[in-house]
């Protein structure tokens, strides 16, 4: 009994340990790069490759006397109809942020000229950041603060492990 609960305990710290340390930075985009949100542009091919992940944010910059950004959904994004947008992201200066806070499609469209000279976007959202390749500089700190937290619980808790388990032995 006590031999499986040191087993259970053991097994519990080691996934504690090993759990990946989750990359969290969110990316900003800027759309259409710096063409930024004007008519003539694909937007289509300026989305291709990309992976939009949740907590990413899409910075539209354009002239605000002509050009707006509303979200849709499928249907009218499809026809370029801005009548009846789900959402008016346009505060007004010309400078707009969409946070993709939700995992779906966004269907985004210039309203004041009905997707003029092509200016939509739809983008899909996706849940899962992929794993990290290498820690960026960043996040060195907190990285290596659980690094050295396994460094020094792995032992202790090996040790504890096989001081316990020889007691269990000498018991038997
Ligand atoms: C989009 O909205 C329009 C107008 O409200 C509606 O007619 C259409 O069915 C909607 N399409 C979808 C896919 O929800
Ligand atoms: C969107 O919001 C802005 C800022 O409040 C406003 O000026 C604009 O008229 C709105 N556009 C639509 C289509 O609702
Ligand atoms: C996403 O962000 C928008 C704008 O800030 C907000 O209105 C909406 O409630 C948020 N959605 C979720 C699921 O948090
Ligand atoms: C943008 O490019 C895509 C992919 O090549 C194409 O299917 C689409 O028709 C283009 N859109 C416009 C408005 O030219």
């Amino acid at each position: 009994m006590a031999r499986f609960a040191v087993l259970i305990a053991a097994v519990v710290l080691a996934f504690i340990v090993a759990a990946p340390v989750p990359e969290v930075a969110a990316k900003k985009y800027t759309v259409g790069e710096n063409k930024f949100w004007n008519p003539n542009i694909n937007y289509t091919i300026w989305a291709q490759g990309k992976h939009f992940y949740l907590g990413d944010w899409l910075y539209f910059v354009f002239d605000r006397n002509q050009h707006n950004i509303l979200e849709v959904n499928k249907t009218d994004y499809a026809n370029c109809i801005a009548d009846h947008p789900i959402r008016n992201w346009t505060r007004g200066a010309g400078r707009d942020i969409v946070t993709l806070n939700e995992t779906k499609h966004y269907y985004l469209l210039d309203g004041k000229g009905g997707c003029y000279g092509g200016m939509k976007l739809a983008v899909k959202v996706e849940k899962l950041p992929p794993p990290p390749k290498s820690a960026p500089a960043k996040s060195i700190g907190s990285v290596s603060m659980v690094t050295g937290l396994a460094q020094f619980i792995v032992p202790v808790a090996l040790f504890s492990v096989s001081t316990v388990w020889d007691a269990i032995l000498r018991m038997c």
